[in-house]
């Protein structure tokens, strides 16, 4: 048996560890013409996650992936164009609300699910293996945006119009999810984590259909399948409505961004529930006197309590690697 995430003493990782800052990622990269062909070839899938772990010894690894392999698993094509980001032609709900599960590309993700297993057997048994997805709400904003060049305009004009097919849409990204993430643990993932990065987008009345209800129905779908691994939940852009979100969202551990001061999330969230973050990923990016202060402040207000440490959002393309190496070097440090 190998661990999981909550069972590792003052864990280390980041989020989007794997790829961009790496040059040996931007090496294997050059393997495959488009970013989907490299996340669904087996030995990129394998490469990329173990890189960072070889790179840095930190205690996980994330399944290299993305959370827009959804959408294109349910028929919408989606390109990710270089230096711009994520493009997906227009959403054809009904369609979408049709598909019958049978007409999945989830074929497409058997080689993920078998390089879980060739990543889980290479990782020693003391690191951590997570599996990840967007969260439903999340995932729907680039699917009915089309990308996030305009600010997610026409989500949130569904949250307001389009209600009920939102909602039927949500449902069905759960539903997704749910079999994505029960795929990732069988095949050897110990922890979960969703991602929810446009959680902000969301005003405080309509969260519990748009943030909470999805999430509870995936936890809810994972326990019912008896899988008791962590689950991180990450809502990026909720500042203080993180209480009401970690009080309706039942998991384990909550990823907290950089806009949220440590301190006030150490004395408002219940110890019950375990933090991750929250260094602002810019401050690795600029290293120096800055960087050393910011996390022997996260390190010495954190204290005893347990702690995930990690960024406030994912590390920066343009992260110097040394950076990196002083950020574990100054937490590992007694
Ligand atoms: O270490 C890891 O976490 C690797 C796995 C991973 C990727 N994307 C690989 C990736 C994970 C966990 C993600 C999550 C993801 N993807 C999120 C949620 C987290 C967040 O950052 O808010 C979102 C919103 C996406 C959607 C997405 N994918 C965007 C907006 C982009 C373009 C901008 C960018 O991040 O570079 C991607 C592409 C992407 N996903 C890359 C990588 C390594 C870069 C593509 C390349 O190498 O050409």
């Amino acid at each position: 048996m190998s661990v999981n995430i909550l069972k590792i003493n003052k864990p280390i990782w980041f989020m989007r560890q794997a790829g961009r800052h790496l040059p040996e990622y931007r090496k294997l990269r050059q393997k495959k013409k488009s970013f989907l062909e490299f996340c669904f070839d087996f030995d990129c899938i394998v490469e990329s996650s173990l890189q960072p772990i070889r790179r840095y010894d930190i205690d996980c690894a994330i399944v290299f992936s993305d959370i827009l392999v959804i959408p294109y698993l349910l028929g919408q094509k989606v390109v990710f164009k270089k230096g711009i980001g994520p493009n997906l032609e227009e959403l054809n709900i009904k369609e979408l609300l049709n598909l019958k599960s049978s007409n999945y590309k989830q074929r497409r993700l058997s080689n993920s699910y078998r390089a879980i297993k060739e990543i889980r057997s290479s990782l020693n048994k003391n690191k951590s293996l997570i599996g990840f997805c967007g969260a439903p709400w999340t995932v729907a904003c680039y699917m009915i945006d089309g990308n996030s060049k305009g600010g997610f305009v026409l989500s949130k004009e569904s949250i307001k119009k389009r209600k009920n097919y939102l909602d039927a849409v949500l449902d069905k990204l759960s539903n997704v999810s749910i079999e994505h993430l029960v795929n990732q643990y069988e095949s050897g993932c110990d922890t979960l984590m969703i991602f929810e990065s446009w959680a902000g987008l969301v005003d405080f009345n309509n969260r519990e259909d748009i943030l909470y209800k999805p999430i509870k129905k995936i936890i809810q779908g994972l326990r019912k399948r008896k899988i008791n691994a962590p689950i991180i939940v990450f809502p990026k852009g909720l500042g203080t409505g993180i209480i009401d979100y970690i009080i309706n969202v039942d998991a384990e551990v909550l990823g907290i961004d950089y806009d949220i001061d440590i301190n006030w999330a150490l004395n408002n969230i219940s110890k019950d529930i375990i933090l991750q973050g929250n260094l602002n990923p810019k401050l690795l990016v600029e290293g120096g006197e800055k960087l050393d202060k910011e996390v022997l402040k996260i390190k010495n207000s954190v204290g005893d309590r347990r702690h995930i440490f990690n960024l406030g959002h994912g590390l920066l393309p343009e992260t110097p690697i040394k950076n990196v190496n002083r950020f574990i070097e100054l937490l590992r440090r007694q």
